[in-house]
């Protein structure tokens, strides 16, 4: 796909990684702009120009996807055709990293209140723990969003139990990775950065030998036959 257009858009660290070649122009933005580089996108597409705009992992995973269909709403672009690939998002890396621990049911939420109230990522977590889901924990944590982690680990030690495996994946796939297995009574929330994901176990999630961690596809079947 990158190959075949003449735009790259997006934020800057993600821009930088498509390698520069002639008849292609990068367009490097800020973190927090999305629908203004998303409508960006569609300006140029609009003049007949052909545009990626890519985000890191997937870019339907609080990604850039949703940013260019929310532009898109503006009618000017009512015939700007929009076609979404699929990445390999941060969840599904540190899941393997790990081992199997998204194998049974599973929910996806970003700790984030930049763009939703925490009173939400509240009611939603707490939503998450009584159903018993694993859980994967996106944008834990920022410079200035620093107190998130400890917050919701408290509410989820209000539903789980302190042994709930907790997965950590930090960097996975590049120079600086790490991934750390512990426990939600001592997941470290001071550790925690926006280059971690984490994973929160469900009841039947569970730690090998081996150290690597699996949920049975069959929960409950599998806790009452043990
Ligand atoms: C704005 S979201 C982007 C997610 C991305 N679209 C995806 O599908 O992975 C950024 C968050 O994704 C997670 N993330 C992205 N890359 C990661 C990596 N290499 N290792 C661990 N977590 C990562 C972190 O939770 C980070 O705060």
């Amino acid at each position: 796909m990158l190959a075949d257009v003449q735009h790259v858009v997006g934020y800057g660290p993600y821009v930088n990684r498509v390698p520069q070649r002639e008849g292609l122009t990068r367009h490097a933005s800020g973190n927090t702009v999305e629908v203004d580089r998303a409508r960006l996108a569609l300006d140029l597409a609009l003049a007949g120009e052909r545009v990626a705009v890519v985000s890191g992992g997937d870019a339907g995973i609080f990604g850039m996807a949703a940013a260019v269909f929310e532009a898109a709403e503006d009618e000017a672009y009512a015939g700007v055709p929009i076609r979404v690939v699929p990445g390999m998002s941060a969840v599904q890396v540190v899941a393997a990293r790990a081992g199997a621990p998204i194998g049974g049911d599973f929910a996806v939420m970003s700790l984030s209140d930049r763009l939703k109230p925490w009173s939400l990522v509240e009611q939603r977590l707490r939503a998450v723990a009584e159903a018993d889901l694993v859980l994967a924990i996106y944008n834990p944590a920022s410079r200035s969003r620093t107190t998130q982690v400890a917050d919701a680990q408290a509410l989820l030690l209000q539903h789980r139990s302190p042994d709930t495996v907790v997965v950590i994946g930090r960097d996975v796939g590049r120079a600086e990775e790490s991934l750390t297995v512990t426990t939600l009574a001592d997941l470290d929330a001071s550790s925690i950065d926006m280059k971690c994901l984490l994973i929160i176990g469900a009841s039947g999630t569970r730690v090998t030998g081996a150290g690597q961690v699996w949920t049975p596809r069959f929960a409950e079947r599998s806790r009452a036959g043990s």
